[in-house]
Order: structure tokens, then C-alpha cells, then sequence
């Protein structure tokens, strides 16, 4: 009979462990269909305003654009949704959404510096490997994979890493918040 008790210990710790586990990821998956469903509404109100427009360059229609010169407004609003999934964020993370044009962001005018890194990192030293199948690429996942700040080395389990008084990053072009 006495070794009934340890036995419904361990039933009670393991199922409880079980159920957090399912809970946690249950928390997550809603965490993320909020941040799609999010982006989607905003998506979706370019795309009805812009009908009839979408293979229109984008620097026609739009007032400040400057690294995706070229792009069509479709392609321009496919790229920002990618965006947002690859860093697990909405559009907030990088506009103020009542002035899209708005610089103002520190993490717009990150990502156009991100973007000439990714581009240089594609165009210069990942097509020049040689021991690989060509092509190599990376992209804004390849490093972020839906995170806002990848982490330097290793895993990071205090979370990101304190950002100097003014919240400007060092190598951030001295762009402020
Ligand atoms: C990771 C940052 C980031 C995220 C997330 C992001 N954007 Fe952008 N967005 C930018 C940057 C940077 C530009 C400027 C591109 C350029 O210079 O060509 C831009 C440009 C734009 C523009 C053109 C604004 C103008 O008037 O010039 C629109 C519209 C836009 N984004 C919509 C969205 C929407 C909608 C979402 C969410 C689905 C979104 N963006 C998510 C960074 C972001
Ligand atoms: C080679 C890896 C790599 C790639 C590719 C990459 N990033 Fe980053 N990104 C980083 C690192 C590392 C940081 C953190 C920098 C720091 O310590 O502040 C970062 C930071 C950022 C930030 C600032 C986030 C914050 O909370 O401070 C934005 C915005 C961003 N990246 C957008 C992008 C976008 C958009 C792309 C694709 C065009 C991209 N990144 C591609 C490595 C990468």
C-alpha cells in the first residue's frame, strides 16, 4: 500500500508537466495567428485600396521609398508581410500606422541597413563558396527565424541583451527611437 503514494506523486508531476507543455504551445500558436491576423487587416486594406494597381511600381504610389525600388505594389506589400513573419511582429514593430511614410521607427531605417547586410552577404561571400551547391542564400528568416533579434552566439535564454540609455544600438547609424 505505501508505495501508492510516490506513484500518484509522479502521476500528478508528470501529467501537470504534460498539460503546461500543451499549454505553453497552445499560448504561442495564439501569439502568432494574432501577429498574422493583425498584418492581414492592414494587408488587406492596401489591397483594396490599391486594386487595379498591383503591378504599379510602388515608388509611384508610395512617398518614401528608397531600397525597394523597382517593386510592384503587390510585390512591395508581400515583402513587408514576410517581414513581419520573419521577425514574429506586426507592421507596428516598423510604421507608425497612421503615417506609413513615417521614418520615425528605429527598426524602419534598421531594415533598410539590414537589407543592404543581407544583400551584400548574398551577392559577395555566399555565391563565391565554393565547397556548396550554388545557389546560397539567405534571407531575413535565415537569421531572425521569428525572432526580433537573433541571437549573437549560442542561445540567449535571458532574453535580448540591454540596449544602451536612448534605446540607439551602437552600430545603429545613430538612429534614434
Ligand atoms: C521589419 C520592418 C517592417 C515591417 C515589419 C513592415 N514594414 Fe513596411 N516598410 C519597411 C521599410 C524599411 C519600408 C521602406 C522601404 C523602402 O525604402 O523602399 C517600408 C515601406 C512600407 C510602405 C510604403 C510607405 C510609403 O509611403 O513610402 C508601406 C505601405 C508599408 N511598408 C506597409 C507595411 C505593412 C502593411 C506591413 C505589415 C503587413 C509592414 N509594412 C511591415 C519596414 C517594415
Ligand atoms: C545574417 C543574419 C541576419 C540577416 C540575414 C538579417 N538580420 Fe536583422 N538582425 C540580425 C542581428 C544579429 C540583429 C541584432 C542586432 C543587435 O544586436 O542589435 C538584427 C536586428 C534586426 C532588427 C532590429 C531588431 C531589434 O529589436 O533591435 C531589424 C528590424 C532587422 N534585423 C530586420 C531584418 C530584416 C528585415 C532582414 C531581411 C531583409 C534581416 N533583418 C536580415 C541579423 C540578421
Amino acid at each position: 500500500m505505501k508505495f501508492i503514494i510516490p506513484v500518484l506523486f509522479l502521476f500528478v508531476g508528470i501529467s501537470s508537466f504534460v498539460t503546461m507543455n500543451s499549454s505553453q504551445e497552445r499560448d504561442l500558436a495564439i501569439v502568432k495567428d494574432t501577429l498574422a491576423a493583425d498584418r492581414e487587416k492592414y494587408i488587406l486594406a492596401f489591397k483594396d485600396s490599391l486594386k487595379g494597381k498591383e503591378t504599379v511600381l510602388a515608388d509611384s504610389v508610395f512617398k518614401n521609398i528608397k531600397s525597394l525600388k523597382g517593386k510592384s505594389t503587390e510585390q512591395l506589400l508581400s515583402i513587408m508581410n514576410n517581414w513581419g513573419h520573419a521577425l514574429g511582429v506586426t507592421c507596428k514593430f516598423c510604421h507608425d500606422v497612421n503615417n506609413w511614410a513615417s521614418e520615425k521607427s528605429r527598426n524602419h531605417l534598421r531594415t533598410r541597413e539590414m537589407i543592404v547586410m543581407n544583400d551584400r552577404l548574398n551577392r559577395e561571400l555566399l555565391s563565391q563558396m565554393k565547397g556548396f551547391r550554388q545557389p546560397v542564400t539567405m534571407g531575413c528568416i535565415s537569421c531572425h527565424n521569428e525572432m526580433k533579434e537573433p541571437p549573437h552566439d549560442g542561445l540567449r535564454p535571458q532574453g535580448p541583451r540591454p540596449r544602451p540609455e536612448g534605446g540607439a544600438a551602437p552600430n545603429s547609424g545613430g538612429a534614434k527611437n
